[in-house]
């Protein structure tokens, strides 16, 4: 990143109420996220120029928290649900039909950008379970073949 950018985001930081306070590291973080749709490497290298920390110390904070993402929302957001309820009715089979059929882990995004994935612990309606969560419309009792229609219909919709 260029010194203009460093003092860009810097000046973009303290605009947005940010003081350079340590224990800031958190609420930044959601600031570059909400702002730039993820925490990108030049977000990790703004945030810690800014607050006088390493990129690692960045980093490490943020991958404790799964609300962070690294890469670049897709189009189309799924969600799968792993919480006990949703566990026992193969939510680990859905999550692998994620990774077999989009190519796709954890926190990824499709590169084509049609898809991103996250597993979550619970989507509020477990006796609903298996439950997959797409773009904020919740599927319920689902299982590999129906997750397959599912992620069709929004494949280039
Ligand atoms: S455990 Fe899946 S919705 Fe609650």
């Amino acid at each position: 990143m260029t010194v203009e950018r460093l003092i860009q985001s810097r000046d973009e930081f303290w605009a947005a109420g940010f003081t350079g306070d340590l224990a800031e590291l958190i609420p930044l973080l959601q600031y570059y996220q909400e702002t730039h749709g993820y925490i990108s490497p030049e977000g990790v290298e703004a945030i810690a120029g800014f607050l006088g920390i390493s990129e690692a110390r960045v980093y490490t904070v943020a991958s404790f928290y799964a609300q962070f993402r690294f890469q670049k929302p897709g189009k189309n957001h799924v969600f799968v649900c792993l919480g006990t309820a949703c566990h026992v009715q193969g939510g680990v089979d859905l999550a692998n039909e994620i990774h077999e059929h989009l190519h796709i882990r954890n926190g990824e995004t499709t590169p084509d950008g049609q898809f991103d994935f996250k597993e979550v612990a619970c989507l509020g309606c477990c006796a609903q379970a298996a439950v997959v969560e797409v773009n904020g419309k919740i599927y319920a009792k689902m299982n590999r073949e129906k997750l397959r229609k599912v992620l069709k219909e929004h494949q280039h919709a």
